[in-house]
């Protein structure tokens, strides 16, 4: 269906979710005045690819210099078909208002075993809790994927990145990692983690096999 924004309406359960696990469709409460009560965050899919570029078009070269790091033409179009393409190693949510994509987060399982995270939200809607929102769905799953910690790599002088991943994730850690970046280190607090049995110590002695 075509739509003002150029965005289809789907159901959460209309968007494949590559681990199997249930969406991440979420609403957050409706409350009077609140400039949440519209947004909607659920799995990115294939069917979202028109609105994610309309999204970019609206955005300001500057917001999309800090979420793309300067890509543009085939490479920024290639990166919007990941994002509108679930797959098994990356995954990808939008915040949209009726038909209209607002915002996306991404995560990326990379090569060297990190698992990345990336935010855009569009101008006229940040300061809103649109990147809240959509940190809680990442959160989600990063906590089913049992992910001790996601990575987010952030200009030196994205300050509004930093003080909204401080904000979102108080443990998250800020390094300089050169070239002009920070990679901030956002620890993903795991129910699970804390009850997964201990491995025996390696001088443990070894349970004797059971008597034929
Ligand atoms: C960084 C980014 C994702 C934050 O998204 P956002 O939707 O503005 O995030 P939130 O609204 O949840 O929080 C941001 C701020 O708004 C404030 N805020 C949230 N809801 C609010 C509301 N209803 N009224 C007033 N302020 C509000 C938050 O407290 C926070 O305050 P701060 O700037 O003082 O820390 C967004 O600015 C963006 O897309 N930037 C460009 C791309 C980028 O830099 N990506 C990061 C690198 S991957």
């Amino acid at each position: 269906m075509s739509t003002g924004c150029g965005a289809p309406v789907l159901s959460p359960a209309d968007v494949p979710d590559p681990t199997g696990a249930p969406g991440d469709g979420w609403r957050p409460a409706p409350r009077r005045g609140d400039p949440l009560a519209d947004v909607r965050v659920r799995p990115a899919g294939r069917g979202d690819l028109p609105g994610l570029v309309a999204l970019v078009k609206r955005c300001s070269p500057d917001t999309l210099y800090r979420r793309f790091h300067g890509a543009s033409g085939t490479p920024l179009q290639r990166e919007l078909g990941r994002v509108a393409e679930p797959g098994t190693d990356h995954r990808s949510w939008v915040a949209v208002t009726g038909r209209c994509v607002r915002g996306t987060a991404t995560l990326a399982w990379g090569r060297w075993g990190e698992v990345e995270v990336a935010f855009l939200v569009e101008d006229a809607w940040i300061r809103r809790g649109v990147g809240r929102a959509l940190f809680r769905a990442v959160a989600r799953a990063a906590r089913r994927a049992n992910l001790p910690d996601v990575v987010a790599w952030v200009q030196a002088d994205n300050d509004r990145a930093v003080r909204f991943l401080r904000d979102v994730a108080p443990g998250a850690e800020v390094r300089f990692a050169g070239g002009g970046e920070l990679k901030v280190t956002i620890p993903v607090p795991s129910p699970l983690a804390s009850l997964a049995p201990l491995p025996p110590p390696a001088s443990a002695p070894r349970r004797p096999a059971p008597a034929a």
